[in-house]
């Protein structure tokens, strides 16, 4: 009996490129994953199967045994957490290195009691606000955060940042790093117990890979 394909749930944009090289590199392909519009691509060996999907998607399709690993930054698991019962980190893959920060405006404190703070990440930003004390009203948003200040809709936002371009071209200043996120290899709790031969095998390939 051939052993059905390892399901590994792939983060759309940032991500996929290293994701897919990282596994080019131990002989795991997807032939034209960057290009097809397919979702579910095989790997030419066709013990995988690739789902790309958003990357804010990831934890779900994981935890819920869609996928059994999956490859997300950090950043979406501390907004996931409500996923993380089903869950195992299994490596931190170390690229897609970004910083989570929060910013204003020419980096001035905003003198608001309540800061309305503009996000993509809104469970995370209450989480971290209110154990600092520190009341704000979360305005969610799906992109183009950077805007939010000088649209006259926030006081302050909380994003993620890799060269530090967006905030300069909005008059942004980073007043606080609220944390540090990279890739992060994830696992189905129950996949990793029933397809555990075979996750045992591509994890010192993976941590090999990496040194
Ligand atoms: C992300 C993030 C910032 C930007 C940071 O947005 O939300 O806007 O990248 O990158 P930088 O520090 O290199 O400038 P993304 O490109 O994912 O698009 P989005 O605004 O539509 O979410």
């Amino acid at each position: 009996m051939t052993a059905s394909p390892i399901k590994i749930a792939l983060a759309k944009g940032r991500i996929l490129s290293e994701a897919v090289a990282l596994l080019e590199r131990l002989g795991i392909r997807f032939p034209e994953i960057e290009t097809s519009r397919s979702l579910d691509i095989p790997s030419a060996c066709g013990r995988f199967l690739a789902l790309v999907i958003r990357s804010s998607d990831v934890p779900t399709y994981v935890s819920r045994g869609a996928a059994d690993l999956g490859v997300v930054g950090k950043d979406v698991l501390w907004e996931n957490e409500d996923e993380e019962e089903n869950l195992l980190e299994l490596l931190d893959l170390g690229f897609s290195r970004c910083r989570i920060v929060a910013a204003t405006l020419g980096g001035v404190v905003p003198g608001s009691p309540v800061w309305r703070v503009a996000t993509k990440y809104p469970l995370f930003t209450e989480r971290v606000f209110q154990s600092h004390g520190r009341p704000v009203e979360v305005v969610k948003l799906y992109g183009s955060v950077e805007l939010a200040p000088r649209a006259g809709i926030a006081d302050a936002v909380v994003d993620m940042v890799e060269t530090g371009s967006t905030l300069k071209a909005n008059n942004l200043e980073v007043i606080e790093e609220l944390g540090v996120s990279t890739a992060r290899l994830i696992a189905n709790r129950v996949a990793y117990k029933t397809k555990n031969e075979a996750m045992m095998d591509l994890l010192p390939r993976l941590e090999e890979a990496l040194r």
